[in-house]
């Protein structure tokens, strides 16, 4: 069992260290953001003064709709980094993902690693974080509720990998009764469940399955930005020519499919996946995203240029997003969202 639990806290510093180089990118697949074009409006009359970014999020009042992705924990590094993503987290007033915490169900040593978000991160949402491969397996769905307390998080987010769990060598690729354990986990839980993928995307469908159970949010984690598939040949030393390499749908075609779900369900749009430039931030909005989230920028972004880096990465995406939005004639970013973006194709 213990090198079951050495194996995973080397697998999580392993992901560290590949997501920290651009090895890790899709080859031939992009989110699909460039494929999109803002609506110039020529008789804009917004004030850039006031354009206001503050929402509420899982019953928090929060400074901008951004979330910093589900990263690490349960491996030594991760506890600084935690503590550093914590410290953006509280002085920009944003929600903020903890990695796995698949290490905690069984074993207490890492838990500080995860621990030091809340420590530095008073008032934010927090969301915990486990994976399906886990949550199907569990007979008793109340350790789930531990990995909440924990970290006192606000909501708990069940990752879905199925590429992931089938590429990895130690994976374990078997879901059967996947949508009735989350069903189970929900009646446990005294959070919302928030479903996201880590760079496939989710479907149509699959968001209707999920909201059809009950879930609060979904995260669209879509292809175009880290390739998980990748990370997990490269760790098996396999050949790059792998097909599974750019698996997945685009964040675009993710976030625009599944707004349309808004018409008969409640739920919170996370749009997420190769999100990198304030573009791609701006047009994730206007496709129908109600939060946007990053993952791998941020932790290159804090490694290369500490916590001040990530806050101005951030407060320049939120700058220029004005900017897109006085162009767009949009006074919030519900009118964002409302016909102000248009697939390039469409414009000649
Ligand atoms: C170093 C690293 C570790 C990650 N670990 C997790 C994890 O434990 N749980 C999870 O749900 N997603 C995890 N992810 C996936 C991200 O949350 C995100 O869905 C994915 O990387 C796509 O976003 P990106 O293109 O902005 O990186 C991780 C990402 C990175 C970069």
């Amino acid at each position: 069992m213990s090198t079951n639990k050495n194996l995973i806290s080397k697998r999580k510093k392993e992901h560290i260290d590949l997501c920290l180089t651009d090895e890790v990118s899709f080859k031939n697949k992009t989110n699909g953001f460039d494929n999109y074009d803002f609506i110039h409006c020529a008789t804009t009359e917004v004030d850039l003064n006031e354009i206001d970014f503050r929402t509420e999020f899982l019953k928090k009042n929060i400074s901008f709709p951004f979330l910093i992705s589900c990263m690490t924990g349960g491996t030594e590094e991760a506890e600084n980094i935690n503590l550093r993503l914590a410290t953006v987290a509280s002085e920009l007033n944003i929600p903020i993902g903890v990695g796995s915490q698949r290490h905690s169900l069984d074993d207490e040593k890492y838990n500080r690693t995860y621990k030091v978000i809340r420590e530095n991160a008073k008032s934010v949402p927090i969301l915990g974080n486990i994976g399906a491969a886990q949550i199907v397996q569990l007979k008793d769905y109340s350790i789930v509720q531990r990995l909440v307390d924990l970290v006192e998080a606000d909501a708990m987010v069940i990752h879905l990998n199925p590429l992931q769990e089938l590429l990895q060598k130690e994976g374990e690729p078997y879901f059967k009764g996947l949508l009735s354990s989350i069903y189970n986990l929900k009646q446990k839980l005294n959070v919302p469940i928030i479903i996201k993928e880590v760079g496939a995307g989710i479907s149509i469908d699959s968001a209707k399955n999920l909201l059809d159970i009950g879930v609060a949010g979904i995260d669209v984690a879509g292809a175009g930005g880290t390739s998980w598939a990748s990370v997990e040949i490269l760790r098996n030393n396999e050949k790059k020519n792998n097909q599974f390499w750019d698996w997945g749908l685009p964040t675009s075609y993710c976030i625009k499919n599944i707004k349309s779900l808004k018409e008969n369900y409640h739920f919170t749009l996370i749009g997420s996946g190769g999100i990198n430039n304030a573009f791609n931030n701006a047009k994730a909005f206007a496709l129908g995203a109600d939060l946007t989230a990053s993952a791998r920028i941020i932790l290159q972004t804090l490694i290369n240029a500490g916590s001040t880096g990530v806050i101005k990465l951030i407060t320049d995406w939120f700058e220029i997003l004005k900017k897109i939005m006085f162009l767009t004639g949009s006074n919030n970013l519900n009118e964002l969202r409302d016909n102000k973006i248009i697939k390039k194709e469409d414009l000649y």
